[in-house]
């Protein structure tokens, strides 16, 4: 007899990548209103960089920029370079990343454990664990010297369009589907807006009055159009500074600030209510998303969608 039973395996890490539940943080927030989340923890490298990783390296390839085998540089906070060092590794591309020493360690083991070159660039005016843009230009700069030297592929992801395409066709279209269409309003921390832009542009193709918000660091906001007071914030991997060349005003509503305390308040609580160890944009995001449901700009029943980036065990105690 010929068995039938068809056997269920998975391709590639490459394969692990999306599709993330989308999680009721109903013990932290009982309502009004639901409060969804987006577990990008659970990918491969434990973060939501992973999407942006993949779709920048196979639109490469695609396009002939990236010849296999060949080699690539990127500039990161760790989450990209970490990222791009597992799908660098699946495909057969060395990988070197330049990172700045203000960023967690955690994130420099990975990339190093997954076979990434890295080189850590010396911090200009920031902290260890606060990284400011001056931090990142110095990153920047070490790249370049790379690229000019080797000719390798330089990923680019702040000024990359496909790195908001990986959300636009693959976050942005899982919660409209994972929400039976009923979302009322999606909430994410910005640090190239790969993820803010690329959601919010396919969420308000289908549902134009979509309420999209940004969360900025209190003192760092520069997308509602603020004076830098406070650089040296706790939201790691975002609030740079900067208004990105890929964050667009047409698809955003509004920006939300989020404390230092109030980032490390929701970090907490999604550990003791909801069993959750995750970084801090994963608190400053819920921490606004919960300010969003508390104004009364919203339906009394909403549904507000955000995004748990990375996991707790990328940081230092
Ligand atoms: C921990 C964390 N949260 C949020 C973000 C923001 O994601 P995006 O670059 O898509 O704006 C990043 C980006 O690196 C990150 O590392």
């Amino acid at each position: 007899m010929v068995d039938t039973i068809k056997p269920e395996i998975t391709e590639s890490a490459l394969d692990l990548v999306g599709n993330t539940p989308l999680l009721a943080l109903d013990r932290l927030w009982p309502g009004p209103g639901r409060l969804l989340a987006k577990c990008e923890f659970l990918s491969p490298t434990h973060s939501v960089k992973d999407r942006s990783a993949l779709f920048m390296i196979k639109n490469a390839r695609k396009a002939g920029k990236l010849k296999p085998g060949g080699p690539v540089v990127e500039v990161t906070s760790g989450n990209q370079g970490c990222g791009l060092a597992f799908v660098c590794s699946v495909l057969g591309h060395p990988l070197t990343v330049t990172m700045s020493k203000g960023n967690s360690p955690q994130r420099a083991i990975m990339m190093r454990a997954l076979g990434a070159n890295l080189l850590l660039a010396d911090q200009v005016d920031g902290q260890p664990g606060n990284v400011t843009i001056s931090d990142v230009q110095a990153a920047e700069k070490a790249a370049m010297d790379i690229i000019e030297k080797t000719g390798s592929y330089y990923v680019d992801q702040f000024n990359n369009y496909d790195n908001c395409l990986s959300h636009e066709e693959t976050t942005g279209p899982e919660i409209w589907r994972q929400t039976g269409h009923r979302v009322d309003a999606f909430v994410a921390a910005v640090g190239t807006s790969g993820t803010l832009t690329g959601v919010s542009r396919y969420l308000k193709s289908v549902k134009p009055d979509i309420h999209c918000v940004a969360v900025e660091p209190e003192g760092a906001q520069v997308i509602a159009g603020k004076q830098i007071t406070n650089p040296l914030h706790l939201m790691q991997g975002s609030g740079y500074g900067r208004v990105q060349p890929l964050f667009e005003y047409e698809v955003v509503d509004e920006s939300i600030a989020v404390s230092n305390e109030e980032a490390v308040k929701y970090r907490k609580l999604l550990g003791e209510k909801e069993g959750l160890f995750l970084g801090f944009t994963s608190g400053g995001n819920v921490a606004a998303s919960i300010k969003l449901l508390q104004s009364g700009k919203l339906p009394k029943d909403a549904w507000v969608v955000t995004v748990l980036c990375d996991s707790g065990l990328k940081y230092p105690d």
